[in-house]
């Protein structure tokens, strides 16, 4: 008898502690919102990778890049990366752009170990299939060319090498807002011009 008191004091114990820390829990959330701007903690970061790595089953960890980095290669996935990841994660994969340091957790820096650390497999299931309670879409489709993010490794390993020429293609290649789409429509319909301005003796070589 004396015993299943015991057990049931610290049974209730346990419950009496649990509650406590839900309470300051909540507490915490109340007092400090559900805001994006935190930064998430060490812990937090930690615990969610360790996750991560634990939820990724060791035959995709363990996959090679199938694709050869080559010129072509490289120049594919640096567009690829201009056009759908660079307004979070920055031409450069710093993360430096309004939306990727304005997320929960924040767009990482794809130069630094924590990601360059990861298997090739890793960062391609990353892509594939994006990360949960994260900013990070999930960028694979289901009969999808899987070559595109195999490119788009590459080219995230080849990230801390990337040159100023480089860096400036990528800029034409970021998607644009409506406006400077129609700026940008205005100069091609100028560009190509109508057949009186093709014959405008003013603009001479102007042709279709
Ligand atoms: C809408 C914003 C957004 C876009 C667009 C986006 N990402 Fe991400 N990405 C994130 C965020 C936020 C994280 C961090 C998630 C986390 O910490 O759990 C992330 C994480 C990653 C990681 C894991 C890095 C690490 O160290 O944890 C890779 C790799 C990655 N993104 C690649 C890409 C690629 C390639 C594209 C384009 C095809 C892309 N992302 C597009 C927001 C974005």
């Amino acid at each position: 008898m004396k015993r299943l008191e015991r057990a049931l004091a610290i049974l209730g114990g346990v419950l009496l502690l649990a509650l406590l820390g839900a309470i300051a829990a909540g507490v915490g959330l109340v007092r400090r919102g559900l805001s994006a701007r935190a930064q998430p903690t060490r812990m937090e970061e930690m615990m969610a990778l360790q996750m991560r790595s634990m939820a990724t089953p060791a035959r995709v960890r363990d996959l090679k890049n199938p694709v050869q980095p080559d010129a072509a290669l490289l120049a594919g996935g640096r567009h690829h990366f201009a056009d759908h990841c660079a307004s979070c994660h920055a031409n450069d994969g710093s993360g430096a752009t309004e939306m990727g340091k304005n997320l929960y957790p924040k767009a990482p820096d794809l130069r630094a170990p924590r990601t360059q650390e990861l298997t090739d497999g890793e960062i391609f299931a990353i892509i594939q299939n994006g990360i949960r309670l994260s900013g990070m879409p999930a960028w694979g489709e289901e009969h999808g060319d899987d070559r595109e993010s195999w490119a788009l490794v590459s080219f995230i390993r080849h990230l801390p090498k990337l040159s100023p020429e480089e860096q400036r293609e990528m800029e034409d290649l970021n998607p644009r807002g409506p406006g400077e789409r129609g700026e940008d429509q205005d100069e091609q319909e100028f560009l190509q011009g109508g057949d009186e301005k093709a014959a405008d003796p003013a603009m001479p070589g102007m042709k279709h």
